[in-house]
C-alpha cells in the first residue's frame, strides 16, 4: 500500500500543509521543535489506534483552534481509497467518505508499522514493555486476541482480589477453583497466540537484523514461559498452569500476587547470543528494535496481504553509515517515511522525495 496524497489542518503545530509521498522513500527533515513527529502522528491515526504520544484530543488540535481536520488518500487492497479524521471533543473518521461509528474500524484498513524513539523501550526496560509489543501487533491481525486477553486480564485481578481476601488464613479450595480453572484455559489461549506469533516473527526478524547488519551479526528472539515443552499443546498447557496455580496458592496468598501465567512472561532478545538488553550497544539494542518493527512488518503483509506503510521517526541517528544504506535496501519496496535533522546522508542516495518542516508547514525538495 502507498499513501498518494496527505494533508492536515490545525494539527498540533501543521496548521495548514499537504504532500504528495513518493511510492518509495520519503524524508522528512529539519531543525528540532518544527513538526516532523507532529507529521508521522498525522498519518498513524490512519491506522485507526491512538496517538502514541496522547490520548487526548485536546493535545492533537493546535492550540487556540475547535477541531482539526486530516484527510488521506491511498492506494491498498487494489483500490484508491480516501479516509478523513476529524478531531474536536469526539474523534470522527470516514473511510471512503462512508463515515465510521468508532475510529477502531480504521483498524486492518490503513496498516503501517511505527518505529518512534519509544520503541527503543522494547528491548531496554522491563518484560512488561515486550508483552504490551506483542500484545497490539497480535491485535492487529488476530481479532479475537483482544477480547481473550481482556478475559484473563479480569480473571487474573478477581483471583489476586481473592488472594488479598485470604491474606493471613488458610485458603479456601473451593473459593479459589473457579477462577484458576478459568485462568489457566484462557491463560493457554494466549501462550498459544503468542508462541504462534513469535513463530512466524522470530524468522523474519532475524533476516531484517542479518540485513541491517550485512550478515556479520545474529539476531535471535525466545518466549520465555512456564510452559517448557518444544512443541505447543493447548490441553498440556492448561493441566501445567492449573497445577501450579494451585500448588503455588498459598505462597500467592502470602505474597499477594499470582506468581505465574502469561502476565509474568517474557521476551528474551539476543544478539550474537548474547542478551541485548544487558550487552547490546546503543546501535545493535536499536538495531534490534528496528528488525522487531520490520518482522512486524513482514508478519503483517504475509497476513493481511498488504505491505505496511513504514513510520521511521528519529531512527537513523545511532545507525552508522553502513546500517542506514542497508536499512534502506530492505524498505526498497515499501513506501517509508523517515525523519531526521541532518538529511545529507539520505539525500545523497538520491531516492524518493524529501520534504523540508519548517514551523509547522513542508516543502517538497527538489
Ligand atoms: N496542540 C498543539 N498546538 C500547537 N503546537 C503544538 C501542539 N502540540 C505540540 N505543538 C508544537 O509542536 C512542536 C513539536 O513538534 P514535533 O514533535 O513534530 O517536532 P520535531 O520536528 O519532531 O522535533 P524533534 O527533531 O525535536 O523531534 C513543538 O514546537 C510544540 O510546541
Ligand atoms: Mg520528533
Amino acid at each position: 500500500m502507498y499513501i498518494t496524497e496527505h494533508s492536515v489542518k490545525n494539527f498540533r503545530n501543521l496548521e495548514n500543509t499537504s504532500i504528495s509521498p513518493d511510492k518509495g522513500i520519503n524524508i522528512i527533515f529539519g531543525e528540532n521543535g518544527q513538526g516532523k513527529t507532529n507529521l508521522v502522528e498525522s498519518i498513524w491515526l490512519f491506522t485507526g489506534c491512538h496517538s502514541f504520544r496522547t490520548r487526548k484530543n485536546i493535545q492533537l488540535i493546535q492550540d487556540g483552534c475547535e477541531s482539526s481536520r486530516l484527510d488521506i488518500s491511498f492506494f491498498a487492497f487494489e483500490r484508491d481509497q480516501t479516509a478523513r479524521i476529524e478531531l474536536n471533543d469526539k474523534k470522527n473518521v470516514w473511510l471512503n467518505e462512508v463515515q465510521k461509528d468508532t475510529p477502531r474500524r480504521l483498524i486492518g484498513e490503513f496498516p503501517a508499522v511505527l518505529f518512534s524513539p519509544s520503541t527503543l523501550s522494547i528491548v531496554q526496560d522491563g518484560p512488561g514493555e515486550r508483552r504490551k509489543f506483542m500484545d497490539i501487533a497480535i491485535s492487529l491481525i488476530k481479532p479475537n486476541y483482544a477480547g481473550a486477553l481482556s478475559n484473563y486480564i479480569k480473571t487474573l485481578s478477581e483471583r489476586n482480589a481473592l488472594l488479598r481476601q485470604y491474606a493471613g488464613k488458610t485458603a479456601d479450595e473451593n473459593m479459589f477453583f473457579p477462577w484458576e480453572a478459568e485462568l489457566a484455559k484462557t491463560g493457554a489461549k494466549i501462550l498459544k497466540y503468542r508462541l504462534e506469533y513469535i513463530d512466524m516473527i522470530k524468522k523474519e526478524a532475524a533476516e531484517s537484523y542479518s540485513g541491517i547488519t550485512a550478515g556479520r551479526e545474529t539476531f535471535d528472539i525466545e518466549y520465555d514461559t512456564f510452559y517448557k515443552e518444544s512443541s505447543f499443546d493447548e490441553e498440556k498447557a492448561f493441566n501445567q498452569m492449573f497445577d501450579t496455580l494451585q500448588k503455588n496458592r498459598e505462597n500467592d496468598i502470602r505474597r499477594q500476587f499470582t506468581g505465574i501465567g502469561p502476565h509474568k512472561d517474557d521476551l528474551q532478545l539476543f544478539v550474537n547470543g548474547k542478551n541485548a538488553r544487558i550487552y547490546g550497544s546503543q546501535g545493535q539494542q536499536r538495531s534490534c528494535a528496528l528488525s522487531l518493527k520490520l518482522g512486524e512488518a513482514a508478519v503483517l503483509e504475509k497476513i493481511t496481504g498488504e505491505s505496511p506503510v513504514i513510520l521511521l521517526d528519529d531512527v537513523m541517528s545511532e545507525l552508522d553509515d553502513g546500517r542506514q544504506e542497508l536499512l534502506l535496501e530492505r524498505l526498497s519496496n515499501r513506501q517509508v517515511f523517515i525523519t531526521c535533522c541532518d538529511p545529507s546522508q539520505l539525500l545523497r542516495l538520491n531516492k524518493g522525495k524529501a520534504f523540508e518542516i519548517i514551523a509547522g508547514t513542508s516543502q517538497e525538495i527538489i
